[in-house]
């Protein structure tokens, strides 16, 4: 195990109605005027808009709101959230929604602070040094972001999905009520799931020894969500299985899952290039591009993708050839998440494979770059995952 230092002082609100308490969480930390950020509608037809106002009025706190965020969002409401923060004094933002919602409300964070734009922080120009702080109200388990100290935003001039990181963006709090969840349609529920274990697999697959205590946390995330995902998909008001969901995203990514260990993330690098140019839901670009990723990379360490075989999938091991239990169990995560509703190929995410020289372009290593923590990919390597994405069966 490597070195760690880990600090994730995000305090968790979980359970029944407790988005009725934020007003009261706001105080704790401080806020005094609050922008209330939100997405498209289901916040608003739901009426947890309508509470959370009143939270926040029955600790006399002022707000003003700014709604409209779209899925994979947009740096051009980020603008507007950082000009209305300025002119009202906002001193504290909530984020009402999923990572769309939240990622957007970080970005408006470290944008209020900076002189400059606050773009530069997604392209690496500048390093976060503050934020306003943010709270979160959760409406999907997917992203992380409640947990994470991560945001992920469009620039609508070019579709470019980039990503930012500091301490500085971790909300306060996240308020997290598994009944907001019941409202998602199936497909929204498959893509959360998708995403959480995708962003367990990205720690799992690693070159770091004699790592068994984040090895079983990660099994015991994937294997909640295999278990639970086809239960919820049945019957979306199951409380119990929402709630197991709900906090199965929340571990997959705050950190603790990936501690003292090298981590991969370029299943995300190349799903981003998807949502990008696609415009797509991000579990569905990653349930199209991991398991080829998978593929393309497991002969890297066939033991580790064995173990992840007969331990989350259940699939016996092969001593003698322990490369076919590996293959297995990849088929075993493809055919699952095919049962949920989620594409597996180029055709059904809506993509083109003629596309394909422009999301590696996009993808950004040129001639001679490399990335991944587990195994180093060129743009070669890149375009061999997409063209076996593409063509992708069960
Ligand atoms: O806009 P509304 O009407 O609210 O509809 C949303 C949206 O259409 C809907 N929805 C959310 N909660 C609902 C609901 N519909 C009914 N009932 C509810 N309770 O769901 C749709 C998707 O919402 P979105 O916020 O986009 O989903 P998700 O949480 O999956 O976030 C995806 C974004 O997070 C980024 C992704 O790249 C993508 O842009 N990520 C952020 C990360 C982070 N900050 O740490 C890490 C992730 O790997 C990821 O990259
Ligand atoms: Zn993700």
């Amino acid at each position: 195990m490597e070195n760690f230092n880990f600090y994730s002082p995000t305090e968790f609100v979980f359970g029944k109605d407790r988005e009725n308490e934020c007003g009261k969480y706001v105080k704790k930390f401080g806020g005094s005027k609050v922008l209330i950020h939100y997405g498209g509608s289901s916040a608003i037809k739901s009426g947890l808009i309508d509470r959370v106002k009143k939270s926040l009025d029955s600790e006399k706190i002022p707000y003003v709101e700014l709604g409209g965020v779209k899925p994979n969002p947009r740096d051009v409401l980020v603008y507007e959230g950082i000009d209305l923060c300025k002119k009202e004094n906002v001193d504290f933002i909530l984020a009402v929604g999923g990572g769309s919602v939240i990622d957007s409300a970080k970005a408006i964070a470290v944008g209020v602070p900076y002189d400059g734009d606050f773009w530069d922080f997604y392209t690496y120009k500048a390093k976060i040094e503050k934020a306003i702080p943010v709270g979160t109200v959760l409406t999907i388990a997917a992203a992380g972001s409640e947990g994470s100290g991560d945001s992920v935003i469009t620039k609508e001039d070019g579709m470019w999905k980039r990503g930012a990181g500091s301490e500085h963006m971790r909300p306060k709090f996240s308020v997290m009520n598994p009944m907001l969840t019941c409202t998602l349609p199936s497909y929204q529920t498959a893509c959360g799931a998708t995403d959480i274990m995708a962003h367990v697999f990205e720690r799992y697959f690693t070159n770091t020894n004699e790592v068994e205590i984040t090895d079983r946390l990660c099994e015991a995330v994937l294997i909640t969500m295999v278990k639970e995902t086809p239960r919820v998909i049945e019957d979306p008001n199951n409380y119990d299985a929402r709630a197991n969901i709900m906090w199965a995203g929340t571990v997959a990514h705050n950190g603790i899952v990936g501690v003292g260990r090298a981590q991969d993330w370029n299943s995300h690098g190349i799903e981003h290039e998807l949502s990008g140019l696609y415009d797509c839901a991000h579990g569905a670009g990653l349930a199209v591009v991991m398991p080829s990723w998978m593929e393309f990379v497991m002969e890297h360490d066939v033991m580790r993708f064995a173990q992840m075989a007969e331990r989350v999938f259940g699939v016996p091991m092969n001593f003698a050839d322990p490369s076919d239990t590996a293959r297995k169990g990849i088929k075993e995560f493809r055919k699952f998440l095919k049962s949920i509703g989620m594409p597996i190929n180029f055709e059904e995410l809506g993509a083109k494979k003629e596309d394909i020289p422009v999301l590696v372009e996009k993808f950004g290593l040129g001639e001679n770059g490399k990335t991944g923590g587990f195994v180093s990919l060129s743009s070669k390597d890149v375009e061999k995952i997409l063209n076996i994405a593409a063509e992708a069966t069960i």
